[in-house]
Formats: structure tokens, sequence, C-alpha cells
């Protein structure tokens, strides 16, 4: 047997959907006795999914918990590619350090790993990440775009993009908002945090890893005190019960990226830059951008093709590749 059995019968009752499914079938499939069938289902009860048994006919799958499980994800996957080589982890240091252990093995582009739990998740310039408190989707994308390492950066945006779109199917699009370069937030505060990390041989980007983090659920009093009170967290966002599970968020987010990644490597950022905009709500207000040590006040006048953001500061026009903004004013939504 290739699967653990209570995923093999988890995955088999996902297949069914709303029809019950006999003991004796799911025995006969998995080759094991039916007395070993009831106590993967058990199993699963215990594990939070709702297994009802239906007399004469069988089991059937009446709710599940969303976490993150192999079964699941699989029997939700809408993509040809992404998600397809997966790694579901209960722990790891980091899903981007996995992944790249991963790639470097030769992993396909679309292969993605996804952990319930990171010790040593890794965020932007050097800091580490706080794996939200329960509730988060922690996953890393492997991507080989074969482009000039100068180039790598704007997949930044088409990770924010893919977040941002998928994010509509539960909030209002006057809600959700990319902050350059690679942070979303719901309602002005940060929900999602992006990591690109990529290797680079013979003078391209052999693979490039997007590690992607998201508050889904979970608790706030489990936050560090420090993003306490500008993290946001979809629960909280949504109607209550209205927001998905982090397995939901994941197999949304696989379609999405698929797309829009599809889009971007046929016609490059050019094709996506109007839909993106659509996010950025930066154009025209005041903020700080840390530069290494750096700070620069001024007004955003937009995102160039680049990726880069121009910036209006003391009368002239500055161009910034790289750095973290501070905005000096939140937007009322
Ligand atoms: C940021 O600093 O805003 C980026 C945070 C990126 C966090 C994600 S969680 C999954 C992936 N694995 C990591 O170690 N980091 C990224």
């Amino acid at each position: 047997m290739s699967q653990p059995l209570p995923e093999a019968v988890l995955a088999r009752l996902l297949k069914a959907g709303p029809a019950p499914v006999s003991g004796e079938t799911l025995a006969k499939q998995a080759g094991v006795t039916r007395a070993a069938v009831w106590k993967a289902i058990e199993t699963l009860r215990g594990d939070g999914y709702e297994v009802e048994s239906v007399p004469t006919r069988g089991y059937r799958l009446a709710s599940s918990p969303g976490a993150l499980r192999q079964a699941e994800i699989e029997a939700r996957l809408t993509t040809e590619r992404f998600g397809r080589e997966l790694r579901v982890l209960a722990e790891v240091d980091s899903t981007n350090r996995e992944a790249a252990r991963w790639a470097a093995e030769g992993a396909p582009e679309g292969a993605a790993v996804v952990a319930v739990r990171q010790t040593a998740g890794r965020g932007r310039l050097g800091r580490s990440w706080f794996g939200g408190g329960g509730g988060a989707l922690m996953a890393s994308l492997i991507l080989r775009p074969g482009m000039p390492p100068g180039q790598t950066g704007l997949i930044t945006y088409v990770a924010a993009l893919s977040l941002a779109k998928t994010l509509l199917r539960w909030l209002p699009e006057e809600a959700v908002e990319i902050k350059w370069p690679n942070d979303v937030l719901v309602r002005g505060r940060k929900i999602a945090g992006i990591l690109l990390e990529s290797r680079i041989e013979g003078g391209v980007a052999d693979f490039v890893i997007v590690g992607i983090g998201v508050n889904v659920a979970g608790s706030r009093d489990a936050m560090p005190e420090e993003i306490k009170g500008t993290a946001a967290i979809l629960s909280e966002e949504t109607k209550p019960g209205g927001g998905p599970t982090v397995v939901g968020l994941f197999t949304e987010l696989l379609g999405e990226f698929e797309q829009t990644w599809r889009t971007f490597s046929d016609g490059g950022f050019s094709k996506l830059k109007a839909e993106w905009e659509k996010f950025f709500h930066m154009a025209g207000r005041e903020v700080t951008v840390a530069i290494g040590d750096r700070r620069l006040k001024g007004t955003v006048e937009g995102m160039l093709q680049d990726g880069s953001l121009a910036l209006i500061s003391g009368g002239e026009r500055k161009i910034i590749f790289a750095g973290d903004v501070e905005l000096a004013t939140t937007r009322a939504v």
C-alpha cells in the first residue's frame, strides 16, 4: 500500500462526494479487512472528520476540518501542474528551505511544500516568520523560470496578485490591497507575506522558491507582540464561519497561481500590470521607505514596468528597487 490506510479511505470518500461507500468496497480497494477500514474511519473521526455511517449503505464524509492532509489537498486540486507533486509535512524548519532542497534534487516546476508548523520560518530581510497560532498557511512553490536573475523579482508580483485574487472569493475587492513590494493587506493590516529565494546557475535562475505565509485562522493572542496590532487574520475579516480552511485557501491559491504564472510566462509582467494595479492603493500616498540604513520620505507616484517604485521625494523623482515601505496613514475601507 503506497498510502496510510486513513489517507486512502479519506481519498475514496472525498471522491464519492455525498454518495456513501460500503465498507466492503473500501476494504477491497485497499486490500485490507473491513475491521481495518473501521479502524481507519475511527482515526479520521478522531482527527475531526465527520464520517457518517449510513445503514446498509456504508460511510459518507459529512464534513472535514480542512486540516492539511495529502488526500484532501489532492481531491480538491484543479491544477494541471501546481501542487501535483506535493510534500505535506507536520513540521519542518522552513517550507522554503525544504523546497530548495527538493528543487536541488530535481523537483519539477509546480512542485509544492506545505507544512502545519515551521520551526525556523523565514521572512524578508533576514527576519523570522511567525507561523500563525495554529491556523496559518505556510507553503512554498518551486518555479523554473530560466530567466536572468535581475528579472526574478517580478515573480513577487505574480505571487502577490495570485493571492490577492484568491482572497476575493471571501472578501470584497476594496478590502484587499498589495503593499509594494510583497505584502498583501486586508483592510490595511498585513495578512500575508511572500519570500522569494533563488539559485542561480550559468547566468540564469535555475529555480525560484516562492514562499507564502497567510494568517487564515488562529488566535491573535498567540502572535508575537510586535505584530499583534498590525496583522490581519482572514477568519476575523469574513462573516463568522464564512472564510476558507487552510486546505481550501491553499488549493484555490494553487489554481490562481497556475493561471497567473501562465500569463506571466507567455507575455511577461506587462500582461498582468493593469490587474496588479487594481490592488495597488499606494499611489499618491505619503510613505517612508527604509532602504538599508537610509530612510526616504516621499509621495508614491506608482510602480514602473520593471517592478520598481517611483517616489517623489524633496521635489525629485527617485526610483526604488528594493525597500521596506511604511505607510503614513491607513486607507479607509
Ligand atoms: C515576509 O517577511 O513578509 C515574508 C514572509 C514569508 C513567510 C513564508 S511562510 C512559508 C515560507 N517558508 C518560509 O520559511 N517563509 C515563507
